[in-house]
């Protein structure tokens, strides 16, 4: 399938993280930030997640894909 030039893929997004949850959800109070910048993961599959751990630069080496996280500012 194909959209804006870009191939869409039918498998999951979703390679193991929480996979016993039928929807993985999160929520951040913006007051529990505890510093300036706060990345968040968007490529599910940081070892930390929902926090970004820079795993997304291996993915993106290894697939060429373009991930990166979510920066919340403070
Ligand atoms: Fe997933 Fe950085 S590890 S966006």
């Amino acid at each position: 399938k194909q959209r804006s030039g870009a191939v869409i893929r039918s498998e999951s997004i979703n390679p193991a993280i929480r996979k016993e949850e039928a929807k993985v959800v999160d929520t951040v109070q913006i007051a529990e930030l505890s510093k300036p910048l706060t990345p968040y993961c968007r490529c599910w599959r940081s070892g930390t997640f929902p926090l970004c751990d820079g795993t997304h630069a291996k993915h993106n080496k290894e697939t060429g894909d373009n991930v990166g996280p979510l920066l919340i500012k403070k």
